[in-house]
């Protein structure tokens, strides 16, 4: 069965406006509600005096109507008694500036007063909903870190000395670790180390690059703590949480670890012409994250979203093709934020399932029609989608990668996981999102952006996934620094020196703007000069020196860029690494734009065709989607 619904806010509306919903919901095929995220205020509406009757109503409601419940812990906005009462549950700005409540996501994560609200009201959900028969699942919060990162109050500075202190041992270890020789940074006692506030110019990059994966590390816990109370009272019930896209905000391998169901929140701006190309990213991004297991889509827009400053509704069949998407790349449930329109509050512009127009509307007509869709579509779930190309993703590199002081301020890894994503997106190459210490066996092509933190680890994995006939793709500034961002010194790239056959003597970044003719056309962003050693140069820049090389390694090739192509040579030059290595198009002879995707179950096989383009292709109408199930 394919999960169908959305997030469900009961208490905006009265009473006589439940008993509707639940009519709705059910003719609209709606099986799940994503329920009480933004609750807490409503059901502790003084600290300890709770109210959970007009909830009890509402859960019964939704059972006697066969719609199940991914229970939210309420915790993402605290009420503002917590606030008001604890002062120091609210975060902290890097500036030193507490945020106030009055929005939501205000809370720090290691603040003991918000620890103890947040447990104590989640003690009580499971104790009383831990066995309820509409219960399907739990929903830990909301977007961790999505609005507030990260908090630099003392609080916080004394939690991230604990973790400095597990990371590095002892202040020698910390010092050595942050090289606090440079600019006479030396810490003498444990005390005097800091979130890295609002400082007088380039702040010390190991430092904020610990507090990054400390800050994640610090929500984690938080989620963590949560978890285990509702492990505690309902051991058989998957928990999950919905990530934000895909941000740098949180660690997501470190968060999908503790997660039994990955999930995420997806809003391509219906304005933008490559929207549906940055979903499939995300897509690619969550199945990866525990191993091509279905995931659930527990978030996106019917239609327009409220906080884009320019918000373009969806087009008639977008939604229909976003959820189809979603479902080709891995996802075994569709859910929208928000069943209902919301009347007032920050978000009533936001579109709806069901929009303020009420349910005789063509919004919700197509939610009705793809209701039944999917209802259809059953035996998709559980499926895994077929992939033999892999590109490398990871947290602390990206951290890394945009940290100030660097010979580019341009290099941004969303954007450079782009520029590798896309091309291979227009071959119709699936691809699955992975780790630089994955074992990369299976894959046919393996493509690294920017991987400019590497650890020892991970560079002895893609020579052993090359030397054992893998082909690769590393593009420039990879392989500069270990895990501490200090120097792997002997030549760029030190560590993938060997494998890549060659030295890069000098980088030689491109003024915003500029461009560099090479033989592949003109190039922006990046130029370098590379010393040959055993590599072969595939395309070269005017002067004559390698742009891209290729170099045999034991069974397999790793390629390299040293500059950016344009969009169209950079799909060409993938096109032409894909066919070395044996990478394949999950439909071959597909016209750019209809992407396809298979999933693969026990005898069968599902081939989802989406044509995102205004022509229509063979079985595929425009802007439409088709799904071929075959039982060989
Ligand atoms: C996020 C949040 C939701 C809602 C939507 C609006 O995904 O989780 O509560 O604010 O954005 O797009
Ligand atoms: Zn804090």
């Amino acid at each position: 069965m394919i999960r169908y619904g959305g997030d469900y806010n009961p208490e905006q509306w009265p009473r006589a406006v439940w008993a509707e919903d639940a009519k709705l919901m059910r003719e609209a095929g709606v099986n799940l509600v994503t329920l009480g995220i933004f609750a807490w205020a409503q059901v502790e509406p003084a600290p300890g005096e709770y109210d959970f009757g007009w909830f009890d109503d509402v859960m019964n409601l939704l059972h006697d109507h066969d719609v199940d419940v991914c229970l939210a812990t309420m915790t993402a906005s605290p009420p503002p008694w917590l606030g008001h009462r604890h002062p120091d549950s609210l975060p902290v700005a890097a500036d030193g500036q507490r945020l106030s409540y009055g929005s939501r996501c205000h809370l720090c994560p290691s603040s003991p007063a918000y620890r103890e609200a947040s447990l104590g009201l989640v003690t009580r959900l499971a104790e009383r909903y831990g066995a309820h028969p509409a219960l399907h699942s739990w929903h830990i919060g909301n977007e961790w870190g999505c609005q507030v990162p990260a908090c630099y109050c003392d609080l916080c500075a004394a939690a991230f000395r604990r973790w400095l202190s597990d990371r590095h041992g002892d202040l020698d270890g910390l010092n050595e670790a942050w090289t606090t020789t440079f600019w006479s940074q030396r810490y003498s006692s444990w005390e005097e180390i800091l979130p890295p506030r609002r400082t007088t110019g380039i702040p010390n990059p190991a430092h904020t690059l610990d507090f990054a994966e400390f800050s994640s590390d610090a929500l984690l816990a938080c989620y963590r703590a949560e978890t285990e109370v509702v492990r505690r009272a309902a051991p058989e019930i998957p928990v999950t949480t919905n990530l934000c896209n895909v941000m740098p905000n949180t660690d997501l391998p470190a968060w999908a670890a503790e997660m039994d169901v990955v999930s995420g929140d997806c809003y391509p701006n219906p304005g933008s012409p490559d929207g549906h190309l940055e979903s499939a990213l995300y897509f690619d991004v969550w199945r990866g994250l525990k191993d091509g297991q279905p995931w659930w889509l527990l978030e996106q827009a019917p239609s327009a979203v409220n906080w884009m400053g320019t918000n373009p509704a969806k087009q008639p069949g977008r939604m229909r093709r976003d959820s189809l998407q979603a479902v080709a790349r891995g996802a075994d449930t569709v859910m929208f934020f928000q069943w209902r329109a919301s009347r007032g509050g920050a978000e009533k512009f936001h579109s709806g399932m069901v929009p303020h127009a009420g349910p005789d509307h063509p919004l919700h007509r197509s939610i009705r029609e793809l209701g039944r869709e999917l209802a259809e579509l059953g035996d998709v779930a559980g499926t895994r989608v077929q992939a033999d190309t892999a590109i490398v993703l990871d947290w602390r590199n990206w951290w890394a990668l945009e940290q100030e002081s660097h010979p580019s301020d341009q290099i941004r890894m969303m954007g450079r996981l782009r520029d590798h994503y896309d091309p291979l997106w227009k071959l119709g190459i699936t691809t699955d999102v992975v780790r630089p210490t994955t074992d990369l066996s299976k894959y046919r092509l393996v493509v690294v952006p920017n991987l400019y933190l590497i650890s020892g680890e991970a560079a002895r994995n893609l020579a052993s996934y090359v030397d054992s006939g893998g082909h690769l793709v590393v593009s420039f500034f990879s392989g500069i620094v270990d895990e501490r961002d200090q120097i792997w010194m002997g030549g760029y790239p030190a560590p993938l020196r060997d494998l890549l056959g060659l030295t890069v003597l000098e980088f030689d970044p491109l003024l915003p703007g500029a461009s560099t003719a090479t033989s592949l056309g003109e190039a922006t962003l990046w130029s370098e000069h590379i010393q040959l050693e055993g590599a072969t140069a595939m395309e070269t820049f005017a002067n004559g020196e390698p742009a891209v090389t290729r170099h045999a390694f034991g069974k397999g090739a790793a390629w390299y860029l040293a500059t950016r192509p344009a969009p169209d040579a950079m799909t060409g030059l993938m096109g032409r690494i894909a066919r070395e290595a044996g990478a394949t198009p999950a439909v071959p002879g597909l016209p750019e734009g209809v992407e396809a995707v298979v999933r693969v179950g026990d005898d069968v096989r599902h081939v989802f065709l989406i044509n995102h383009t205004d022509q229509a292709f063979d079985e595929v109408p425009a802007r439409g989607v088709t799904v071929r199930t075959e039982r060989p």
